[in-house]
């Protein structure tokens, strides 16, 4: 995933705040140089094992924010390959329907996140669901483009709270979104 939100964070960053473990191991897994799955995977193999509390966010950080939901950028690579980052969604917030520049790992750290995915319809006119995911804390997801087109939603009572590694430099981007899809989705009442 991704965020189509503009970076919560006012401030340059200038250095990390994720575990240096888990900063040692993320880089491991990206100079194995594989594929694009292959690092998603290894990635999210090592969220699995080191994966941080919320408590790797402040404590008005963890609140979200009312108007829309919250991307805190953590960490970026000093070579660019990768950016770690933090989301908050508040109950009833959602990302667009969106794909991504780069492989992607994510993982839940607080309540539960569903997921849709989506599929091009041939001319690319509109969108066909694929599935639906409900993720819950603890749990790591993965991904390599092209095939990422998702929708992120908190369609529970409590605050999510998730951890996305991209294979960029989202720092620089001011994103991981290649394109947002703004075409109907097909089985959806108009
Ligand atoms: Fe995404």
């Amino acid at each position: 995933m991704s965020t189509a939100a503009p970076l919560a964070s006012a401030t340059p960053l200038l250095g990390s705040r994720c575990p240096a473990g888990l900063i040692t191991r993320i880089r491991q897994a990206v100079a194995q140089h594989g594929s694009w799955p292959e690092t998603a995977e290894a990635v999210g193999a090592q969220l699995r094992q080191h994966l941080p509390g919320p408590d790797i966010l402040t404590a008005q950080e963890r609140l979200g924010d009312p108007s829309r939901y919250q991307a805190h950028l953590l960490h970026v690579e000093p070579d660019g390959s990768f950016s770690v980052l933090a989301l908050v969604w508040r109950p009833g917030q959602a990302t667009t329907i969106h794909d991504h520049v780069a492989w992607g790992a994510f993982a839940v750290l607080q309540g539960t996140e569903h997921e849709e995915t989506f599929a091009l319809t041939p001319g690319q006119a509109a969108l066909t669901p694929l599935a639906t995911n409900q993720n819950n804390a603890g749990d790591v997801s993965a991904f390599a483009p092209p095939g990422d087109i998702h929708r992120i939603t908190n369609r529970a009572g409590a605050t999510v709270i998730q951890l996305h590694v991209y294979g960029t430099d989202v720092g620089r981007l001011g994103t991981s979104v290649r394109r947002v899809y703004d075409v109907p989705v097909l089985g959806t009442p108009a």
